[in-house]
């Protein structure tokens, strides 16, 4: 099922555990190959990793690191791929992404090429304060400049893997030929504590004669590759193989991308954004000036309690609110989904009055 040809699977329990043992291996990898020095990661500011010390540290937030004294050393952030809030005015996507990608390479240059050794993103930014859709040739420009400096790329699937994107994984989606992959969440749809790191041959095939050199490969978890967890994970792939679940998501993604993006004209939608089964609507007080709301408002969460309220989950990321239905919501159930949030934002609209 990976996106691209990968060699051996290591599991964990959870995404962060993933993401930590992805760092791991890629200063792991650059001693194996004989490249002690190329060991900073670039992760990007408002990415989400997880919760552990490494994961803290390539998540691009405040709130992860304030007070815990993240990031730690060799870890970078670099600009947020956030067209609607960070493009100059009048600038594309394709120019807002020609930007960053030569931001990044700026910044290799400036570290040195021969210092750093990994890449990671999201291919859909999910967790991190605000849902972003990365910008039209982002990817394509910023893994050119990855490849002009050995930069490995890993992919943090936790979110995007297993359908959500429209396809088996966002690096399909979006065009990603990582190194190695994380995954967690839907490879068990969620219901036992599982994640995965994929790895190419490129990288097995190094830390494995290094392993062998120094006799052992002192990285697991009690609980890897648990019978239990690894049970249910594959009883989910059979279910997402044998019941079509991937033509169902995209079968329906483009009515569920059309019902969102019927926001777009509201009064206070300043961006409508999404993909696959996907999406979020960035509030704003003033759409046209792109003026946010007053923070103390809490506009995002209060319009998610009014969602509530109509019975329909959705999740105030700032003042955007997301949603991500299961994978297996009907065109019926995807009517009702919006009818709901309808009546919310009626409510919404009248607690502003
Ligand atoms: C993209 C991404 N990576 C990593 C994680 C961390 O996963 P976990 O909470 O299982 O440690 C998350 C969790 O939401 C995530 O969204």
């Amino acid at each position: 099922m990976a996106p691209v040809p990968m060699s051996k699977v290591f599991f964990a329990n959870s995404g962060s555990e993933a993401n930590d043992t992805a760092v791991k291996l890629v200063w792991y990898y650059h001693n194996a190959i004989g490249k002690p020095e190329k060991k900073k990661i670039i992760s990007r500011r408002n990415a989400y990793h997880g919760v552990t010390v490494a994961a803290a540290s390539l998540s691009g937030l405040i709130t992860n690191h304030r007070d815990f004294d993240l990031p730690i050393d060799r870890i970078l952030h670099v600009d947020c791929p956030h067209h609607y809030r960070y493009a100059e005015l009048g600038e594309t996507e394709e120019a807002f992404a020609t930007r960053l990608a030569d931001a990044l390479e700026q910044r290799i240059l400036a570290e040195g090429p021969d210092t750093v050794g990994a890449f990671i993103a999201e291919p859909v930014m999910g967790a991190g304060g605000v849902l972003v859709v990365p910008p039209a040739t982002y990817f394509e420009k910023v893994q050119a400049v990855l490849r002009k400096y050995e930069v490995l790329l890993i992919a943090d699937e936790v979110i995007c893997g297993f359908c959500r994107t429209g396809e088996m994984f966002g690096s399909t989606t979006f065009g990603l030929r990582p190194d190695i992959l994380t995954a967690a969440k839907a490879l068990s749809s969620g219901y036992v504590p599982i994640s995965a790191v994929m790895v190419s041959e490129k990288v097995h095939a190094a830390v494995a004669a290094n392993s062998g050199k120094i006799g052992t490969f002192g990285h697991g978890f009690t609980y890897s590759g648990h019978p239990v967890t690894a049970a249910v994970a594959l009883e989910t792939l059979r279910i997402y193989e044998d019941e079509a679940v991937l033509a169902h998501v995209q079968s329906l993604a483009p009515k569920f991308q059309a019902g969102l993006r019927r926001y777009a004209g509201h009064p206070h939608a300043g961006e409508v954004r999404g993909v696959g089964l996907i999406g979020a609507i960035e509030l704003a007080a003033d759409p046209a000036k792109r003026t946010p709301f007053d923070p103390a408002m809490k506009a995002g969460a209060r319009l998610a309690e009014f969602a509530l309220a109509e019975g329909l989950i959705v999740r105030a990321m700032g003042d955007a609110v997301a949603f991500c239905p299961p994978l297996i919501i009907t065109a019926t159930q995807v009517d009702e989904m919006f009818e709901r949030f309808d009546r919310a934002l009626v409510r919404f609209e009248a607690s502003l009055a």
